[in-house]
């Protein structure tokens, strides 16, 4: 048995018939193409699947795609503005060079700006805590926590 959902992905609507046991992570990537979301456990620990619904941080492979219907669902892919311009938070991680492989990079952007939007002061220690859902596996988090830093101070203005 197959369920059909309608939701918005990046601006867009979007209607699509999943089997009921797809996962988010997996319309995303596998049906609409959308392979900025990563996965790196399959399993709710390591938080690159990260993408916003209705506003929120949420680990994708810990959603069925049924759970997301109706809902507003931003990606990766979702964030640069029209011309290209890249979102705040993505130059910080850039300019601050807070990725080495990239892996965890669009997982800890998500968590980033949901964080941010939720402590837009955030103290390091907050960024820090706010970040345990992400794991990285090569860049030790100090300049992680850097461009979170970097980039809250970005959406502030
Ligand atoms: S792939 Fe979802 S938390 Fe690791
Ligand atoms: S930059 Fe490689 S896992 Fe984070």
């Amino acid at each position: 048995m197959a369920v059909t959902l309608s939701l918005t992905v990046n601006g867009k609507a979007v209607n699509a018939t999943v089997d009921p046991r797809t996962l988010l992570v997996e319309l995303l990537r596998n049906q609409l193409g959308l392979t900025g979301t990563h996965v790196g456990c399959d399993t709710g620990q390591c938080g690159a699947c990260t993408v916003h619904v209705d506003g929120r941080a949420v680990k994708s492979c810990n959603l069925l795609a049924a759970q997301a219907n109706g809902a507003v669902v931003v990606t990766i892919e979702g964030l640069a503005a029209a011309d290209g311009t890249m979102h705040p938070m993505q130059a910080a991680f850039k300019e601050c060079h807070g990725l080495q492989c990239g892996f965890c990079t669009t997982g800890m952007v998500m968590s980033a700006i949901d964080l941010v939007n939720r402590h837009p002061k955030a103290s390091e220690a907050t960024i820090r805590e706010e970040l345990e859902g992400n794991l990285c596996r090569c860049t030790g988090y100090h300049n992680i926590v850097k461009a979170v830093a970097q980039g809250a101070a970005a959406m502030a203005k």
